[in-house]
């Protein structure tokens, strides 16, 4: 089968990112751009057109009227998904050699733009759930304790990366965490990657969006959590902490000089879409469907997790003794395709079509699902072993650029990593090049490896020494 021909097969139920459920909730101004000859729109950068970094032409009003719509200083569009931009933003926050405070569960995205310029990251552990699996949501008193445990004298940390809400939809309170780095003289990136409706949803409840707080660069992936074409994303700037000129270097560093013209539109249009009041009233009824299909189905003894972003179904699947692997295996042979399947759980992306009869269907194959054979009577997730701050002991862009080779994961004991061990999805790293390897950690992905083949029998490059 060629891709082409995958692109059009049918499942019973799309659960999956993009969002926009296979087309049915894109913005109409796109889907009349689709609707016309095959290719016409594919434009190049013409004069009207510019580019997101021009001064000029149809890209620079789209992003000048979108930041003041929401009171930023400057909005980019960027068609290499959330990853580009959050690297860009991460470029024009440390220079080669500085320091970056992040959480252990950062996207991957980050530790490669480390790599590429050589900037620490100063990592700091986060609560975790056995129940679930999944990493809290990060608390005021969580990272004040962090910052007291930090030598701000002997590592220059010049910046701060904060991730919410997280893949499964566990968002923090952003804004008294802001305040404690901005009390620390640090700017702030907000990986908003899967929260960018929250920008229109305060009204229901929903956490807010760190564009209205006083973070100093938001990255929104709109294909994740708004109703764009996959690899649309957009960067919010705020505040005087990061320099304007710096981010436009950084992004032009990173970005293709060939844009593709609909996806470019595709991020105007799905912006522009939920600013639109009759259409945010539809969103905001899908996502209150969302929340009463949850209620339903806890009503129904559904071992669903709890999360702020409704638009995530969390499924505990080790409730039964299940895990996710093979849950997703079983869901996506019965046509209900998921999103992120863990040791735990199984998260599905409702995305912003409605669903009727959802609860029926999930209903009858959760029930078929309980008689699965390969039930384990004890599943148990152990926390991830690190320690509240952690640095890698060789700096990354050196480690990633050492000569190496490739041994099984269990005789790496106290060799320096080259590599990044990180299972996608979620693509959260869990050894990054120049940490140094240890018994707990390899203990760690052992157990972990029975139920994810990603790091089944793995190996890993090694610096040679
Ligand atoms: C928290 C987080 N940030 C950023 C990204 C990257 O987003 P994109 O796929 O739009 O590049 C992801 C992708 O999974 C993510 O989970």
């Amino acid at each position: 089968m060629s891709i082409s021909s995958f692109l059009t097969k049918k499942f019973l139920k799309s659960l999956f990112f993009p969002a926009h459920s296979r087309g049915k909730a894109l913005p109409k101004e796109l889907i009349k751009i689709l609707k016309s000859p095959p290719g016409f729109w594919d434009l190049p950068e013409l004069p009207e057109m510019g580019s997101t970094l021009s001064k000029r032409g149809l890209i620079a009003e789209a992003q000048k009227s979108l930041s003041e719509k929401f009171n930023t200083k400057r909005c980019f569009f960027g068609v290499n998904g959330a990853s580009g931009l959050i690297q860009s933003g991460i470029i024009a926050m440390a220079n080669p050699g500085e320091c970056i405070l992040m959480p252990r569960n950062v996207h991957i995205s980050v530790i490669k733009a480390c790599a590429l310029q050589n900037i620490v990251p100063i990592f700091f552990d986060i609560e975790f759930s056995i129940e679930t699996g999944h990493y809290k949501p990060i608390t005021k008193n969580w990272l004040a304790n962090v910052f007291s445990n930090l030598d701000l004298e002997k590592k220059k940390i010049v910046g701060v990366i904060l991730v919410s809400p997280y893949y499964q939809g566990y968002a923090s309170e952003i804004e008294p965490l802001i305040e404690i780095c901005h009390k620390n003289n640090l700017p702030v990136l907000v990986d908003e990657a899967h929260g960018s409706y929250f920008l229109f949803c305060e009204n229901i409840n929903l956490p807010k969006s760190a564009i209205r707080s006083e973070a100093d660069l938001v990255v929104h992936s709109l294909h994740k959590s708004l109703n764009g074409l996959t690899q649309t994303a957009v960067l919010w700037h705020k505040g005087n902490l990061i320099e304007e000129d710096k981010l436009i270097n950084s992004i032009s560093l990173l970005q293709t000089t060939s844009q593709n013209s609909l996806l470019l539109s595709s991020c105007e249009e799905s912006l522009k879409d939920w600013i639109n009041e009759d259409n945010l009233c539809q969103y905001q009824k899908r996502i209150l469907e969302a929340k009463d299909i949850f209620n339903e189905l806890i009503q129904r003894n559904i071992p669903l997790v709890e999360t702020q972003d409704p638009l995530k179904l969390v499924l505990n699947t080790s409730k039964v003794g299940i895990d996710g692997f093979t849950a997703d295996k079983f869901f996506y042979k019965n046509g209900l395709i998921a999103e992120l399947p863990e040791m735990m759980t199984l998260t599905f992306c409702l995305g912003f079509s409605n669903h009727r009869n959802f609860i029926i269907l999930f209903q009858e194959l959760w029930e078929k699902l309980k008689l699965h054979p390969k039930k384990s009577i004890c599943m148990k997730a152990i926390k991830p072993p690190f320690r509240l701050v952690q640095s890698p002991e060789i700096p990354i862009g050196i480690a990633w650029r050492s000569k190496t080779h490739s041994i099984p994961l269990a005789e790496s004991l106290g060799k320096i990593s080259g590599d990044i061990i990180c299972p996608y999805p979620p693509g959260i790293p869990l050894i990054i090049p120049g940490e140094r390897i240890d018994q707990e950690r390899i203990d760690w992905i052992e157990s972990q490896s029975l139920y994810n083949e990603d790091l089944l029998n793995s190996y890993i490059r090694v610096l040679n020494t």
